[in-house]
């Protein structure tokens, strides 16, 4: 396809500032011969010092998450704005760890969504079943209105400054990864979604995996036709796996 892959890397809160500068360091210098676009996105006190070591690498930048509002009195949250200013082009929005762990609803997360286009940052927008909604045969049911939460509010033009994330709740971080098969049909399901809507933005978001994502098996999941990329988590901290898995891509 047209769509240039994308690996991600999600460091969720781990890290310090040193160990944020050797792991950007060692990525930086593993750069060399990738043909995929490559978004970190570390915690966000440590973003600013990203910024200065990825500047002209190629490397761009996210934060994993951010506030609806545009600024004023909500102690502890962070404006897209501020995440501009710092550098970031990117943000992780609607990770199933926002959802599940701060109650972050499907309205809560298409205002993020729209938030961050607002400030010109490129949501990444991150959707995905628990285990008992797979077993129940609601999968591509529960993508399919954690998606449609956004497109009611952002429309679907907005999906072509945006990427796609699929992360099955079960997957992540359990060293149990969706067969390429299994996310093949509910990639291929959520751009049928957006087809539906528009086929031009459909064929021409990326939709990326997430959920264990490790060097072995990242070959075979970036091969199916509508996977475009990783989003990867415990793989992204480790900057010889996480360069694996964008040399495959
Ligand atoms: O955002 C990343 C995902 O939650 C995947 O995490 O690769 O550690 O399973 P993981």
């Amino acid at each position: 396809s047209a769509r240039r892959k994308l690996v991600a890397g999600n460091w969720k809160m781990h890290g310090s500032r040193s160990s944020t500068d050797d792991l950007l360091a060692l990525l930086v210098a593993g750069l060399d011969g990738l043909s995929c676009d490559v978004l970190v996105c570390p915690p966000y006190p440590y973003l600013a010092q990203a910024h200065t070591v990825l500047q002209g690498t190629g490397v761009v930048l996210g934060a994993q998450n951010l506030s609806e509002h545009v600024e004023g009195a909500f102690t502890g949250e962070v404006a897209p704005s501020m995440l501009r200013d710092v550098g970031c082009t990117h943000v992780l929005v609607g990770h199933s760890e926002r959802r599940s762990l701060y109650g972050e609803s499907d309205a809560i997360v298409a205002a993020k969504f729209v938030a961050a286009q607002a400030a010109g940052l490129v949501p990444v927008l991150c959707v995905g079943e628990t285990l008992a909604e797979r077993e129940a045969g609601l999968t591509q049911g529960v993508v399919d209105r954690q998606l449609d939460a956004v497109l009611q509010v952002a429309g679907v033009s907005a999906m072509r400054q945006a990427v796609v994330a699929y992360e099955p709740v079960w997957a992540i971080g359990t060293g149990r990864t969706a067969s390429p098969a299994q996310a093949q049909a509910v990639h291929a399901g959520i751009r049928a979604v957006l087809a539906a809507r528009d086929p031009e933005v459909a064929a021409g978001v990326r939709i990326l995996y997430g959920g264990s994502v490790k060097p072995q098996g990242a070959e075979e999941l970036f091969r199916q036709p509508d996977i475009d990329g990783g989003l990867v988590g415990g793989a992204a901290l480790v900057a010889g796996d996480f360069l694996a898995i964008c040399r495959v891509a």
